[in-house]
């Protein structure tokens, strides 16, 4: 059988270098222009179109007017969900279910696929370690093991086979690499990791995703050891296509070859495609460089059409292999029929109970369905939070706030905003405060609305914005039991919240059900058992503040005189309305010799009347390496179902790779020596063991 590779090679040489130039273009407009590019062979791709009738019609120009018929490749961001919203991807991480975050991101994709997107610019892969960027949002938190794994479970969904046998789309990894470095969290900012943490903290999650079968890659807007992204022979021809073997192409971010200019390192826009070019970019996304510039270029330089031609193979692969060439158009008809369907919102629903994390409760939840509920806070009515940072295609009219879902649920209650989520100005506290008054309970919304965090959305404070703290104050006076529901993006510095609150919900930006999961919760008819997936800090001046740092030569020093440095909340950290408790944990063999997995197992009890679910976590640490290594790294996980009262031994079979390093060299090494281990609910609580690799 001919392969879609052998199929582009055989493409490829009936192509012009105009042609070929053209694989190699990304717009985003279409007019008549654009129209006249496509006719010609000079467009390849175009993105941001949520359209099907347009998206036809343009494959209609490729596939019938131009030259050699090679079809378009549209694509778009569907981060988490196209018109169905699902929760934002760190709070989809929370879940830990890998299962349901390929689920969801299956179902988000197809409903953008019956819209002619057969490209996602998804998964974002970018380990963040602070909250301040806006964009850790979008991704999986803190650890590139966990991370690696969650980006293999959304590239499965994205890429997964549709009923045409085809894959319902191409995913692309990105930010490509370390744009979560960004210094003080300012979007776009610069970085400074060496190739070891490169290697060891940032790169992980993408050659996860390479291994996976990711189809496609972005090149991010930072630069890696001084040299931009999108532009860089190292991390892109070296890591990722010699050595990862990564065989399809690298798609520059928005603009981002042009921003060589401004990176100091293009004197002009052709110099700027010279050096995307050479630096391994495959396609220019928008800016045009290639568009203008890589003809003439090659003319002076005949050697670069080589680079050229692999790059127009790459793409033109990724064509045959999503079967575009035998396939071009979508049925029109099909969106009726896959969005918003009962499937998938029903998809939303599971995904955000999962996704809610259970920071606090003093036996206030779950709640009882006869109590007299006030419903305060600037967002338990507000339709657009919930919808997060990436709303696609989103309608906010389709969200179920937690107003909405308490009337659906009959519940008794009243409603007041109290104030505003930003302005400090616009405030009811007092008519809130009196409205509370003769209620059992309050449920109060507090947190950070959607425009907060997402890109280009960065915050040089962590705490709640406005006058919801004095929103909080004010009810507190009351002495009754709060129930807070944080809505946010990211870890927010919320001490004082958690002091004054007798439970506290995580539920970021959880999407269309947002309201129903969150009011299932508080009933009991959902059990929380999200865990988070990066560290809450106490405070502004502890961040970046993550787990899995290293020990130092003085780790029983103080840090700061005026401050401690343990986290508000840790990573891994959650709790549920079971009770559970670990024993009996068991290493099968405290020596392993070389290349042997690590058997252990521990027994986990539900002490407790109702059934559950426990995020099950095994830690390990090197004690002796050639080079510092974290206090704790994450090696395995498992999620289990627990019935009340019900006992299980949890078996965990870990290869011996998960216990490696990168040398000072950069040579990947497992060492042979002792290791600690611990496992438990968390990344600071469990029950510890050793063993040995000889
Ligand atoms: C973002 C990317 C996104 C692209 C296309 C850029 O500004 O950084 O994440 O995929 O726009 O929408």
């Amino acid at each position: 059988m001919t392969t879609s590779r052998q199929k582009a090679q055989k493409l490829l040489q009936k192509m012009t270098l105009d042609e070929k130039i053209g694989q190699m273009v990304q717009f985003g407009r279409i007019k008549d222009k654009e129209r006249d590019f496509i006719a010609q062979g000079k467009i390849g791709s175009f993105l941001n179109s949520r359209n099907v009738g347009l998206v036809n019609e343009v494959q209609h120009i490729a596939m019938e007017k131009s030259r050699l018929k090679i079809p378009l490749l549209i694509g778009s961001d569907i981060i988490h969900g196209y018109v169905s919203t699902f929760p934002i991807p760190l709070a989809e991480a929370c879940s830990w279910n890998l299962k349901l975050i390929e689920e969801s991101a299956k179902h988000a994709m197809t409903e953008a696929a019956s819209e002619g997107v057969r490209w996602n610019f998804a998964p974002m892969v970018d380990i963040a370690r602070d909250p301040r960027w806006g964009r850790i949002a979008e991704g999986a938190g803190e650890d590139p093991y966990y991370g690696g794994l969650v980006a293999r479970a959304r590239v499965r969904g994205f890429q997964s086979i549709g009923k045409d046998g085809y894959p319902i789309s191409a995913a692309c990894t990105k930010h490509y690499v370390a744009y979560g470095a960004a210094i003080g969290g300012r979007d776009y900012n610069s970085i400074d990791v060496s190739e070891h943490e490169l290697r060891t903290t940032y790169l992980p999650p993408f050659k996860a995703t390479v291994e996976e079968g990711v189809m496609t890659f972005m090149s991010s807007f930072n630069d890696v050891l001084s040299v931009p992204a999108s532009g860089n022979p190292f991390t892109i021809r070296k890591i990722l296509k010699e050595e990862y073997k990564f065989k399809g192409f690298v798609v520059s971010d928005w603009e981002s070859i042009e921003e060589l200019i401004a990176h100091n390192v293009a004197d002009s826009r052709k110099s700027a495609a010279l050096t995307g070019l050479n630096g391994g970019v495959d396609m220019d996304m928008h800016s045009g460089v290639y568009h203008d510039h890589l003809k003439e270029l090659v003319k002076k330089q005949p050697h670069l059409e080589s680079l050229i031609d692999d790059a127009a193979l790459r793409i033109l692969t990724v064509k045959y292999e999503l079967g575009l060439f035998e396939n071009p158009y979508t049925d029109p008809k099909l969106k009726d029929k896959v969005i918003l369907n009962k499937k998938t919102v029903e998809m939303t629903l599971k995904m955000a109970r999962e996704s809610i994390v259970l920071l606090k409760n003093n036996n206030v939840l779950p709640l009882d369905k006869k109590s007299k509920l006030a419903l305060i806070g600037p967002f338990a009515d507000d339709p657009h939070t919930p919808i997060g940072c990436w709303g696609a295609a989103c309608n906010h009219e389709n969200t179920i706030t937690v107003k909405k879902a308490f009337e659906n649920a009959n519940l008794d209650f009243e409603y007041q905003a109290g104030c505003h989520a930003v302005d400090p100005k616009k405030k009811w506290i007092q008519e809130a405060v009196s409205m509370a008054k003769d209620k059992d309970q309050i449920i109060l919304t507090l947190g950070e609305n959607n425009d907060l965090s997402g890109e280009n959305n960065s915050r040089a404070f962590l705490d709640l914005p406005g006058a919801q703290l004095e929103l909080l104050r004010a009810l507190k006076v009351l002495n009754k039991p709060i129930i807070t529901l944080l809505f946010s993006g990211r870890p927010m510095t919320i001490v004082e919240t958690v002091d004054s609150s007798d439970a506290l919900l995580a539920v970021w930006h959880l999407g269309l059900s947002s309201g129903t999961a969150i009011t299932e919760t508080l009933l009991g008819l959902n059990n929380p058992s999200g865990k988070l997936v990066t560290t809450f800090p106490k405070t502004l001046g502890q961040v970046p503040l993550y787990y899995n740092h290293k020990n130092t030569g003085r780790p029983s020093f103080r840090r700061y005189v005026d401050f401690d440095v343990s986290p508000l909340f840790p990573f891994g950290y959650g709790l549920s309305y079971s009770k559970f408790v670990y024993s009996n944990l068991e290493i099968k063999h405290s020596v392993i010799g070389k290349k042997e997995p690590l058997e252990l197992s521990v027994e986990v009890l539900n002490d407790s009347d109702v059934e559950g679910k426990e995020v099950v976590q095994v830690y390990y640490k090197d004690l002796c390496a050639q080079v510092t290594r974290p206090v704790k790294e994450l090696c395995a996980f498992e999620k289990v179902s627990l019935k009340a009262h019900e006992k299980k031994k949890i078996s965990f079979t870990i290869e011996q790779t998960q216990f490696g390093y990168y040398t000072a060299a950069m040579k990947f090494i497992v060492e042979e020596g002792g290791f600690a281990l611990w496992v438990g609910p968390n990344s600071q609580e469990g029950i510890a063991s050793e063993f040995n690799i000889q």
